[in-house]
């Protein structure tokens, strides 16, 4: 039996919709699910470009996708998180091999040393835009089915939970901060994006006063989203680093999410003592640009700063990410939705995949109820 599944093959440099063989259960801990939604993210779109991605050994072509939704459809006898009709989240990133890693060997892999970690839809394991999916139990997050409409939102959302996660410990180092309380204290979301919209949401429910800054080309709803949930949104159109900057006050946060280092490396000059600067951003490269690393230099150990990256995320994250996207719907259904500003069939996925849709998320619906 074969099903349908978008497929990327980066040695012809093709991405089509082919007929990819139905996964089966094969160990006693394994569910198999039916897809309901895929979205589409930066990282997708790298991939079909070919400049990102890779199949699994011995196949020529990778199916992509790795945000999404499914139902449980049936189980192995030894599971027991889940069971038919259940809604899940998968996680995504699989462990590395190598016995030395301590981090996947403690299922950490999202902290992987040795980089021969897979990722599925990304790195040498088959993704999820197709229509039947096999996984092991612990890489499924159950989620409630009151959230059905938004839970394709949770993997972009778990990007933001790992990285307050470490916000958290690292400000452990200012007893007087409570950690998981953001009150009194200010961040500014670079970018308004899925993953900026999804952060500042976030971090606006850990009590954070709350600021986008973006210069996205179309504003879309992006400025309405981000005032329904009580934020402020500055464009940087009307508002340069230092006006912005200026606006906000004390900078506690920045919380980075557009993969532009140039702007980064700009507002990094505006943090307040003891700040914190998030990286999630994956930038494409492009030439060096000038940076007065001196300055940024100085300031940052004047001033006790902390620079970070984060990646991927943990099932912890991927259930906290759940919790939080419940508070999200109970006090901001509409804009969470929003979001969402598109669902398509899996025949338009090429299109969208390209970018050439626009949009904040897209995504493709796989199958329904
Ligand atoms: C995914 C992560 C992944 C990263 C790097 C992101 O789009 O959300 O799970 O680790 O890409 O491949
Ligand atoms: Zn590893």
């Amino acid at each position: 039996m074969s099903m349908r599944a978008v497929a990327v093959y980066p040695s012809q440099r093709q991405v089509r919709i082919i007929d990819h063989p139905e996964p089966k259960i094969e160990s006693t801990k394994q569910a198999r699910m039916r897809m309901l939604e895929v979205g589409i993210c930066g990282t997708d779109k790298e991939i079909v470009s070919f400049d990102y991605g890779i199949p699994p050994e011995g196949c020529d072509y990778l199916v992509i996708g790795h945000e999404s939704l499914g139902e449980v459809v049936e189980v192995g006898p030894g599971v027991s998180k889940v069971k038919p009709g259940d809604l899940v989240v998968p996680t995504v990133r699989r462990p590395c091999p190598h016995p030395d890693c301590v981090a996947c060997r403690q299922g950490r892999q999202d902290f992987c040393y040795t980089g021969d970690f897979m990722e599925r839809g990304i790195k040498q394991r088959h993704g999820y835009m197709t229509e039947l999916v096999v996984e092991e139990e612990r890489y499924l997050n159950p989620v409630p089915a009151s959230l059905r409409e938004v839970a394709v939102l949770v993997e972009p959302l778990t990007i933001a939970e790992k990285a307050l996660a470490q916000l958290w410990d690292i400000q452990k180092r200012l007893p007087w901060i409570t950690p998981g309380d953001g009150r009194g204290r200010n961040v500014v979301v670079l970018g308004a994006g899925p993953v900026g919209l999804l952060g500042a949401m976030a971090l606006t429910v850990a009590g954070f006063n709350v600021t986008v800054y973006s210069r996205s080309a179309s504003h879309e709803d992006r400025d309405d989203i981000v005032s329904a949930m009580g934020a402020n949104y500055i464009a940087a159109e009307t508002h340069d680093v230092e006006q912005m900057a200026n606006a906000v006050g004390r900078i506690d946060v920045v919380y980075e999410a557009v993969g532009a280092s140039s702007l980064a490396f700009e507002v990094v000059k505006h943090l307040s003592p003891n700040g914190v600067f998030i990286f999630t951003g994956v930038p494409g490269r492009k030439g060096p640009i000038p940076v007065d690393t001196d300055l940024i230099m100085r300031d940052m150990v004047l001033n006790n700063q902390i620079v970070y990256g984060t990646v991927n995320a943990p099932p912890e994250c991927f259930a906290t990410a759940i919790r939080d996207m419940g508070a999200f719907v109970e006090r901001w259904s509409d804009a969470v939705k929003r979001i969402v500003t598109g669902r398509y069939p899996i025949e338009n996925a090429l299109e969208h995949l390209s970018g050439k849709g626009g949009g904040i998320k897209n995504v493709i619906t796989i199958s329904h109820e």
